[in-house]
């Protein structure tokens, strides 16, 4: 069955560690296009989103093997810019290859990466700022085209600091003719990872960790060796956990200095947050405040990614919650399973009301999409009784082993 069993109800005590980060490791991998020989990455996380990534690079003739977590790709005998397999359309990270393949190929042909329950995912930004680098976009047979005989540098700003745009533009500019100054970059933690990637492959970026880069074009990156940094959504949605169901936990390797928003609200309801050489601790030992208003940001605001996880916590907390969703369009979507296990809860346009209850109803639920689906996870934790949670596949896109890594937390949880 492609579900998870949880017996809720107890406190969470224990330690684990972080895997690798998915929002890091998907554009180092179709970085790695860019280098005609091979790249050793490092912490890779073995998640879905890793293998569809894996099938597209060797559609497009690229090597990869695996030694635990250590993936090398070989990109010498790239040769095949069309991609119009279902790994593709399954998966939005996919727009990430437009850039490195256009760096290797000069020409892209693949269908429209999917969007998904959270929002339409359109992907104009990403299509304006390639056209001015002088990328000529078209269509045929249902896949979308763009060519360059020779990508050129240029200024732009992008509109909103999209983080999928803001790494194809980097990833299009690195072996550009000349210098790209990109403007209203995105600023998360994946986008220094994949320019720190880069600059070892021998990569010329100026800016990084700020919203102006400059991005001088070379003419070959060289083999690399990188090691892929925690990943801060999975490490913040075990925090989540113990906001909700209480206890004392600790995550070997959690990114702290990439997770300020959160810790920050894990202080305001009333958690203990430790933040030392090795990780984060969390000790939550009594009922914990609601948060009056919690609005997502880009980085280094609230990240949208925790929104669904928190607010399963926030169904607990004392008193009345509000969080404005300004990312997505659409990432409410665990609120009706939540009220079924008890949490009083109204939404109203991109804004949720949460009325903490003293406790939650375990109940079968299913997951939609990836972190409503761990949200789901982290609320079945806090409530009383046996929760199912359908749909695992979702979660397995994000997390490399959710239940383990929650088993290791003290928590009663199982696949089935
Ligand atoms: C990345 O998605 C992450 N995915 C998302 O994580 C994350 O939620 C998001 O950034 C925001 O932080 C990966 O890194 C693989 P955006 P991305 O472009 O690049 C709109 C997860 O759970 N937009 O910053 O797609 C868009 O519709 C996933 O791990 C346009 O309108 O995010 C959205 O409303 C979910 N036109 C907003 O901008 C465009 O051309 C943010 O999108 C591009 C984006």
């Amino acid at each position: 069955m492609d579900s998870i069993y949880i017996y809720g109800g107890n406190f969470l005590r224990g330690e684990t560690k972080i895997q690798g980060s998915k929002n890091a490791v998907l554009p180092i991998l179709a970085a790695s296009l860019l280098v005609k020989g091979t790249c050793v990455i490092k912490n890779c996380p073995r998640i879905a989103d890793v293998c569809h990534m894996q099938n597209l690079l060797q559609e497009l003739g690229c090597l990869v093997s695996w030694a635990g977590s250590t993936v090398t790709v070989n990109a010498f005998h790239v040769n095949d810019s069309r991609m119009n397999g279902e790994s593709v359309t399954r998966m939005r990270s996919s727009i990430m290859l437009l850039g490195a393949v256009l760096g290797r190929l000069g020409e892209v042909a693949m269908a429209y990466p999917g969007g998904c329950v959270i929002g339409r995912r359109p992907i104009d930004i990403h299509l304006s700022a390639l056209r001015d680098m002088g990328v000529e976009i078209g269509e045929q047979d249902q896949l979308f085209t763009a060519k360059a005989k020779k990508l050129h540098g240029t200024e732009l700003e992008l509109p909103f600091p999209s983080v999928g745009a803001t790494e194809n533009v980097i990833l299009a500019a690195v072996t550009a003719e000349g210098t790209t100054v990109l403007k209203n970059a995105a600023k998360e933690p994946e986008i220094e990872a994949l320019c720190g990637f880069l600059k070892e492959a021998g990569a010329d970026i100026d800016g990084v960790g700020s919203s102006r880069l400059v991005i001088k074009g070379v003419k070959a990156l060289h083999e690399t060796k990188y090691t892929v940094p925690s990943d801060r959504i999975v490490a913040g949605t075990y925090l989540t956990a113990a906001l909700a169901a209480g206890g004392s936990i600790f995550l070997e390797n959690a990114p702290a200095g990439q997770m300020k928003a959160l810790l920050a609200v894990a202080e305001k309801m009333g958690g203990c947050v430790t933040v030392n050489g090795e990780g984060v601790g969390l000790d939550v030992i009594h009922k914990l405040n609601a948060v009056p208003y919690l609005k997502t940001e880009v980085h280094p605001g609230f990240p949208t990614d925790l929104q669904s996880p928190l607010m399963a916590a926030l169904c607990l907390a004392r008193g009345e919650s509000i969080i404005e969703e300004s990312i997505f369009e659409n990432r409410f979507r665990i609120v009706g399973d939540l009220q079924r296990m008890g949490a009083e809860i109204k939404t109203v346009q991109n804004k949720a009301y949460i009325n903490g209850v003293e406790k939650l109803q375990g109940t079968d639920v299913e997951a939609e999409e990836l972190r409503g689906g761990a949200a789901l996870v982290v609320a079945g934790l806090a409530a009383e009784g046996k929760s199912v949670v359908k749909n695992r596949h979702f979660i397995e896109r994000g997390y490399e082993n959710i239940c383990k890594d929650l088993r290791n937390l003290g928590a009663d949880i199982n696949i089935g």
